[in-house]
C-alpha cells in the first residue's frame, strides 16, 4: 500500500487511473502555460519566518469564509467534468468537503447536476455561474441553485472565451470520451475508472442536458458551449444576476486592482484573485503575485480570496499571511478524486491541513487570525515594478 504524504503523491496515482484525456484536462494550462507554472513556482519566492519557543498548544485552522465556518479557510473550487475525473465525482467531492467542514462548489460544467448534489449531501454548497446568452436558461439554472439551497453563487468573470489548451484540442476531449483507436486503447489501461464509470449516475452534463432545448446528448453539446457563453457580459449584468440571486456572490477570476474596485461597487460579499489556475490569459501575473495589489485597493473594505497553484498546506498559509481571507483549491483535489474517489479528496484535505496546521505552529502562530505580513519574507521586488 503506497503510503501518501504529499498532494504529488495523489497525482502521480491519479495520473495512472484516469484516462488521459481527463489528466491532460486538468493538468494543462493555456498556450505555453506560462502562468500555469508561475501560479506554482511564485509561491516559493515568498518565505516563512521560523520562530521558536512560542506556546503551540490549543491551535485551530478554523475561520470563516463569507460569514461561514469552516474548519481550515480552504474552499473545493469550481471544475468542470469532475464527474469524469471519477464516478459520480461532484458527489463524492462535495461528500468529502462536508465532512471535513470546507465548502465545495459546483461548476455549471459538471457532471452531476445542482439536484444530484443537493440529493446527497445535507450541507449547504455554493454554484459557480457560467453566464450565458441564453438568460431564461441562466434565470432557471439560478432557480435551481436556490431550490437547492445553494448558500452563495460564484460568479465565474473570466471565461466568455476560452483560452486554448493545446492538449484538449489534440485528445479530442469530450464527456463522454468519443470512442477513438487511441482512447480505446488508453481506456484499456484504466478499467478500474470505466467499471465505476459504467455504474455512475451520468455521463454529461447534467446542469445542462435535459435544461436546453435540443440538447439531448453530448455531440451537440460542445458546439453549444462554445456558442453560448454570453460575450457581452458587463458589469452591469454582473449587478443583474446579483439582484436576480439575493444571497451572497463571490465574484471570480479578479487579477486587477481596478476590476477589484468595480466588484466592490456592485457589491460582491467576497472576490477570488484568480487567473483560472493559469486556463486563461497566458501571460498574466501569478495569482500570488498579484493578490498584494488587489489588498491593497479593497482588501479592508471586501473580502479577498485566492485561488490557482495551491499544492500545499505552506502556500495556503503564504497566501492567508498576505492578506487573503480564503482561499480555493482546484487541481489538488482533483488528483486526489481521481486517485481514490472521496477518500482521495478527504485525503487531499488532510494533507493540507496539516501540513497549515503544523508550518503555522513553526511559525509561532495558533489561529488563522493571528497569521500576517509579519510571518513572511516576501522580497521587494515580488510584486514587480511596472511602466505607467
Ligand atoms: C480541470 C479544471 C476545470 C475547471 N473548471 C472550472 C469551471 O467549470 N468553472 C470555474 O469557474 N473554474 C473552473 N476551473 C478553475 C478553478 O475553479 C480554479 O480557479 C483553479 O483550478 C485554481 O487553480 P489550481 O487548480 O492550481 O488550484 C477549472 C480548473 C480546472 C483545473
Amino acid at each position: 500500500m503506497t503510503v501518501i504524504t504529499c498532494i504529488e503523491d495523489l497525482k502521480r496515482i491519479y495520473e495512472r487511473r484516469v484516462p488521459r484525456m481527463f489528466f491532460d484536462y486538468a493538468e494543462s494550462g493555456s498556450w505555453t502555460e506560462q502562468t500555469f507554472r508561475e501560479n506554482t513556482s511564485d509561491f516559493e519566492d515568498i518565505y516563512l519566518r521560523q520562530r521558536v519557543a512560542v506556546d503551540m498548544s490549543g491551535r485551530s485552522t478554523a475561520s470563516q469564509m463569507i460569514g461561514q465556518n469552516v474548519s481550515m479557510p480552504v474552499a473545493l473550487a469550481p471544475v468542470g467534468l469532475t464527474g469524469m475525473q471519477c464516478a459520480d465525482g461532484e458527489i463524492k467531492a462535495a461528500r468529502a468537503a462536508e465532512k471535513f467542514g470546507v465548502p465545495f462548489t459546483l461548476s455549471t460544467m459538471s457532471i452531476n447536476s445542482i439536484e444530484d448534489v443537493a440529493e446527497a449531501t445535507t450541507a449547504p454548497f455554493w454554484f459557480q455561474l457560467y453566464t450565458m446568452r441564453d438568460t431564461d436558461y441562466v434565470s432557471r439554472l439560478i432557480q435551481r441553485a436556490k431550490d437547492a439551497k445553494c448558500s452563495a453563487l460564484v460568479i465565474t468573470l473570466d471565461l466568455q472565451i476560452l483560452g486554448q489548451r493545446h492538449k484538449d484540442l489534440k485528445n479530442g476531449l469530450s464527456a463522454p470520451p468519443k470512442l477513438t483507436p487511441s482512447t480505446i486503447a488508453n481506456l484499456m489501461t484504466k478499467w478500474r475508472w470505466g467499471i465505476e464509470m459504467l455504474g455512475a449516475k451520468r455521463r454529461n452534463f447534467g446542469n445542462i442536458v435535459g435544461h436546453v432545448d435540443g440538447i439531448s446528448d453530448s455531440k451537440d453539446l460542445g458546439a453549444w458551449t462554445a456558442e453560448s457563453f454570453d460575450p457581452t457580459l458587463d458589469w452591469d449584468k454582473v449587478a443583474k444576476i446579483k439582484e436576480d440571486w439575493g444571497g451572497k456572490v463571490i465574484l471570480k477570476g479578479i487579477l486587477d486592482a481596478e476590476d477589484a474596485k468595480m466588484a466592490l461597487k456592485v457589491g460582491a460579499d467576497a472576490i477570488i484573485v484568480s487567473n483560472h489556475g493559469g486556463r486563461q490569459l497566458d501571460g498574466a501575473l501569478s495569482s500570488i503575485r498579484a493578490l498584494p495589489s488587489i489588498l491593497e485597493a479593497v482588501g479592508d473594505q471586501v473580502e479577498v480570496h485566492l485561488d490557482s497553484g495551491i499544492r500545499s498546506g505552506q502556500d495556503i498559509l503564504k497566501a492567508l499571511a498576505m492578506g487573503a481571507s480564503g482561499t480555493y483549491i482546484g487541481r489538488a483535489f482533483v488528483y486526489g478524486l481521481g486517485a481514490m474517489g472521496e477518500a482521495g479528496v478527504t485525503k487531499a484535505l488532510e494533507v493540507l491541513h496539516k501540513e497549515l496546521d503544523t508550518s503555522m505552529a513553526l511559525c509561532g502562530r495558533r489561529r488563522i487570525d493571528e497569521l500576517g505580513r509579519d510571518v513572511l519574507l516576501i522580497p521587494e521586488d515580488f510584486e514587480g515594478r511596472w511602466q505607467a
